[in-house]
């Protein structure tokens, strides 16, 4: 079976928060890229973890050794997700800014004065701000700017940004303002003709398609498990030879060794019981649901095939929807779109549509749209280099509509029909 309409009704079922109601009414979730609703897998693992296993991990003790066992097959299942090639390159932390900040940290203790970092405008302040800190260290940040027209990564603007003293390029998978997909094999391409690393922000993206580390031949790549129907949770890829190279701030007594030496203190252990779920039940959607791209992954066994083919459904089902989104935004009048809007380029644009309407702020959109029960977000999502680049900083930012694979196109018209009858 294919993930249609019915294959997402069933496993809409399957998560408690698409079954709440207010004044009798259902809700609508378009705030995915906010964070995501959790499957029912990963509130039950979650709890079961604080009930059969609540403790601290390499002690003499039961609970103790499945604490361990919970790390395991956490880190086993983010590097099955990500097809990294060892789990000890699977790095945990309380969220992807935190784990931004303690490798621009470390990296910050091996650069010198002069060297560069490359960010794009297209970022979220995520994959920017703690590249700016190093500046403290003499380091010089180098702008890669932004089609307004269409809001993709300028290319050439890329090239023309990495030179030979660049260290290290910062760039997102997808944007979290206007749903762009960059083309991060390319970025990494440039970054190692010089020498530098590539630092992918994949949290917007992880939701939609396949990750795979190494056919991009990235350096890191973070992402936050509450953006793929996990709890609240950051986690980083970083090939091994680097984590292993690289001064992490650490306690003496914790290890030395990758990737520990980057997991500051006590881990939310909970929160890994709940990703190994969340990641679990990506891999059942790919075993029930993708019957048509079963056939296409003839490298890859087990859980990082279902992976690969549920995130191939998942993207081709959230295609669709977000070209029914795009082609009644584009149809009311007033209303702007930013991003790419012409459905031949799909492949490029994540199913999260950003747009302005002409005498409606964006917060009063939003406040209006969550009386009809719709949940949306409004302002820069800290895209602040977006809506600063596209003058819309300071004046309400954007309304965004971000779609999951557990939206129906039902939800989509009755959006649809709420903003074209919404008074001005
Ligand atoms: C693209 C992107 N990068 C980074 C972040 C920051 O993630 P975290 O909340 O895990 O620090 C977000 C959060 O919205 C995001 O959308």
């Amino acid at each position: 079976m294919s993930l249609n309409e019915r294959a997402v009704s069933e496993l809409r079922a399957e998560f408690p928060a698409l079954q709440e109601t207010a004044g009798g009414r259902p809700l609508i979730f378009f705030d995915g890229p906010g964070g995501t609703q959790v499957h029912r897998s990963v509130i039950e693992a979650m709890s079961r973890y604080l009930t059969e296993a609540n403790s601290n991990f390499h002690g003499a003790f039961l609970f103790s050794h499945r604490t361990d066992e919970t790390v395991a097959v956490a880190r086993q299942a983010l590097a099955d997700l990500f097809n990294a090639s060892r789990p000890d390159e699977i790095v945990f932390g309380p969220n992807m800014t935190t784990l931004t900040f303690n490798i621009s940290r470390a990296i910050g203790r091996t650069v010198s004065s002069g060297d560069e970092i490359v960010v794009t405008r297209l970022d979220h302040d995520a994959n920017i701000a703690p590249w700016l800190a190093l500046q403290e260290r003499g380091v010089i940040i180098r702008h890669a700017d932004f089609n307004p027209s269409d809001c993709t990564l300028d290319m050439a603007s890329l090239k023309m940004a990495i030179n030979p003293r660049t260290k290290l390029v910062a760039l997102g998978y997808a944007s979290n303002a206007v749903g762009t997909i960059n083309d991060v094999r390319r970025a990494a391409e440039l970054a190692h003709a010089v020498g530098a690393w590539v630092y992918v922000d994949a949290v917007h993206y992880a939701p939609h398609g396949p990750i795979d580390v190494q056919a991009l031949d990235c350096d890191f790549l973070v992402c936050s498990a509450y953006k793929f129907f996990g709890p609240h949770l950051g986690v980083l890829y970083g090939r091994y030879g680097l984590l292993e190279s690289l001064p992490a701030y650490k306690a003496r007594p914790a290890n030395d060794a990758p990737p520990h030496k980057f997991e500051t203190g006590t881990q939310s252990f909970e929160a890994l019981a709940g990703v190994k779920a969340a990641v679990d039940y990506l891999a059942s959607v790919g075993r029930r649901f993708g019957s048509e791209f079963a056939s296409e992954f003839p490298g890859f066994e087990g859980r990082r095939r279902d992976l690969k083919v549920a995130m191939s459904a998942i993207r081709t089902y959230e295609r669709g929807l977000c070209q029914r989104l795009v082609a009644g935004l584009g149809a009311i009048p007033g209303l702007r779109i930013y991003g790419i809007t012409d459905p031949a380029r799909f492949d490029r644009r994540a199913p999260t549509v950003s747009f302005t309407v002409d005498g409606l702020p964006p917060r009063e959109i939003a406040r209006r749209l969550d009386q009809a029960n719709i949940f949306v977000w409004d302002g820069n999502f800290y895209a602040l280099a977006v809506t600063k680049r596209l003058g819309l900083e300071g004046r309400g930012g954007l309304l965004r509509v971000g779609l999951a694979h557990y939206n129906t196109a039902e939800e989509v018209e009755t959006l649809l029909g709420v903003l074209a009858d919404m008074p001005r």
